[in-house]
């Protein structure tokens, strides 16, 4: 692997803990407008001194975020389709050129494993795979499931396998049930994204069932920004994540900066 692979990945996982936070504010590329992303740029604002890395699509970043930013951007470089359409039909959005013009530490794309469009949406992961590898710059694969997927350890060991045989540096799924199993026949490492809102302290459970069954992070984007206390949910998270704090306490102090942030008006 070449130094600029390597270190942008290590911009990505953290050398110190072997682990992430990723912060995922993407979500508008099929979405449109979601809840908590009005104005993406005064979400991110006081998430980014404790996110590893930032993941959105270039639109949101050129306009909406500060260029001097320290944040190791990960860009999503796959859409093409929104919520009233196919969502499998995803292309590839951004030349490789501008990935490297907007100095990203990676680049994510959609994987649609067992829909019908799996082969294009596979070929389009390889074809980024050589394109990013050429350039130094990590692929993250996405498993999308699509409504009639099981979010089981069988089909998504199935994707993230997948993604990791063609050449994926990172794989982004979702928690499940017998999550080990999808670890051990992965590769290469693993981080989960949040999935839709659920309580603060759910979500805090989900990370650490993650992290303690081998993912090496999270790519978590409502269940912070969709928090009632956004900053506190993601220094919760990073404790987790980080220094494997339990959930119980991670919860604790999650109400214990909330508070203090209520107070001082932070
Ligand atoms: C979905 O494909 C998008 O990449 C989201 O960024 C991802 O689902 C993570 O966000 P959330 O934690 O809200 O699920």
């Amino acid at each position: 692997m070449d130094w600029g692979m390597k270190n942008r990945l290590s911009r990505i996982i953290k050398p110190d803990t072997g682990r992430t936070v990723m912060l995922a504010i993407d979500h508008g590329y099929f979405l449109g407008p979601t809840s908590g992303l009005e104005e993406p740029g005064k979400t991110a604002e006081p998430l980014l001194p404790h996110a590893d890395t930032l993941m959105l699509t270039r639109g949101v970043l050129r306009s909406c975020i500060c260029p001097e930013t320290d944040a190791p951007i990960v860009l999503r470089v796959s859409g093409g389709t929104s919520i009233l359409g196919n969502l499998a039909d995803e292309g590839r959005t951004v030349a490789i050129e501008d990935a490297v013009r907007l100095n990203v530490a990676g680049v994510a794309l959609s994987i649609f494993v067992g829909s019908e469009l799996e082969k294009q949406t596979l070929l389009g992961l390889a074809e980024l795979v050589d394109l990013g590898g050429s350039r130094g710059i990590p692929v993250i694969a996405v498993t999308a499931v699509g409504k009639e997927m099981a979010r089981d350890a069988r089909y998504l060991g199935l994707a993230c396998r997948i993604a990791a045989e063609l050449g994926a540096n990172i794989v982004k799924t979702y928690y499940c049930e017998d999550f080990k199993k999808v670890v051990r026949n992965c590769p290469v490492p693993i981080v989960i994204a949040g999935g839709k809102k659920v309580e603060e302290k759910e979500a805090l459970d989900i990370a650490y069932r993650a992290v303690s069954d081998g993912a090496v992070g999270v790519d978590m984007g409502r269940n912070i920004f969709q928090s009632t206390h956004p900053v506190a949910m993601i220094q919760a998270v990073r404790e987790v994540v980080h220094n494997n704090m339990t959930p119980d306490k991670a919860f604790d102090l999650f109400n214990t900066l909330a508070g203090e942030q209520a107070a001082t008006g932070t």
